[in-house]
């Protein structure tokens, strides 16, 4: 068989109009706003970053304790805390668009006015290749996976924003929903020209001593190793149902767990919890797969998306 070289190798992808040089991106919330990551890293190497949820107001979050370990994961229930849309366009994005990778901005809010008033001013701003709306946040009161566990609100909420911008829109879908493909579907049929998936499942944890919740806010979202069977059979079942590219995150760790999300359908892939355990995991990711690639004779990464087998 034939050799191939490893500047024959084809790593590119394009996720909703957005060319990225690899397909592994840093997940919101994960990842500060870029800038916190770049003593530890080359973040030119990285495909893309998603920046954390903006809303257009500051928000503190939720009270603490807002953290815990959890066996293979962890429980947070940060609550969108950031510095508001202002701050974001005057200070953090000054950094973000000067890394020049595409940077994806996540936006959350509290109804659909104010996705829209993110969308419009965003649609603004230079240096933002593209939005991700969280429609999955489940350390909320209002907003956040209210919209995204119901196909009507999903629907009118990406509708509404499709209608404010012309950037690209990726919407980020909860798992914490019976049927995640009938919202996937929903959500293309109103204009998202890629899907994110999955957010954290919605959990909680209890000191039995105390008999008090863990958690400030008593539940949080569980991310990392423990949830990613249920994020890959989700890429799979959605990748079946839509024609948009799709983003594909939950407890990626290594490369192995990378390439299980791609060969399940995923055009492009996400590390979150695991950039708290090693910050350099997204990069040690990107050189996995190319070896992966190498190894098994694969010239261009597209060619892997949705390549699982299923005859016996
Ligand atoms: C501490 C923490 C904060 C997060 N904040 C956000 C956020 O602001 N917006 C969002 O869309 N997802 C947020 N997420 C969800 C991640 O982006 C990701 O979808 C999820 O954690 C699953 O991936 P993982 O298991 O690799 O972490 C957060 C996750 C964690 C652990």
């Amino acid at each position: 068989m034939e050799v191939i070289q490893d500047n024959a190798i084809d790593l590119s992808v394009k996720i909703a109009g957005i060319k990225m040089k690899n397909p592994v991106m840093v997940a919101s919330g994960t990842f500060g706003y870029g800038e916190e990551f770049s003593s530890f890293m080359d973040l030119r190497e990285l495909g893309a970053i998603v920046a954390k949820s903006i809303t257009l107001l500051p928000r503190p979050g939720n009270p603490p304790p807002r953290i815990i370990e959890t066996p293979a994961g962890m429980l947070n229930s940060i609550g969108l805390q950031n510095v508001g849309l202002d701050r974001f366009i005057s200070d953090k994005m000054v950094f973000l668009r000067n890394i020049g990778i595409p940077i994806i901005v996540s936006i959350s809010g509290e109804d659909s006015g104010e996705y829209v008033e993110l969308s419009k001013r965003l649609s603004e701003v230079e240096g933002v290749s593209g939005l991700e709306v969280n429609i999955s946040c489940p350390n909320v009161a209002h907003g956040g996976m209210i919209f995204g566990s119901d196909t009507c609100l999903t629907y009118a909420l990406v509708k509404a924003i499709r209608s404010a911008t012309k950037l690209p829109i990726i919407v980020k879908l909860s798992p914490n929903v019976t049927n995640i493909v009938e919202i996937a579907k929903t959500a293309v049929e109103a204009g998202a020209d890629a899907l994110s998936l999955i957010n954290t499942l919605l959990g909680m944890a209890i000191d039995i001593y105390t008999k008090r919740p863990k958690l400030g806010n008593v539940t949080g979202g569980l991310s990392g190793p423990a949830i990613r069977p249920i994020a890959v059979r989700m890429v799979w079942q959605v990748a079946k149902a839509v024609n948009v590219p799709i983003i594909g995150m939950g407890g990626i760790m290594s490369t192995s767990d990378a390439l299980e999300f791609i060969i399940a359908g995923a055009n492009a892939i996400s590390i979150g919890t695991a950039n708290f355990v090693n910050p350099q995991t997204a990069l040690e990711i990107i050189s996995g797969i190319k070896d992966y690639m190498i190894q098994n004779h694969i010239q261009n990464i597209n060619h892997l998306v949705g390549s699982l087998r299923l005859e016996k």
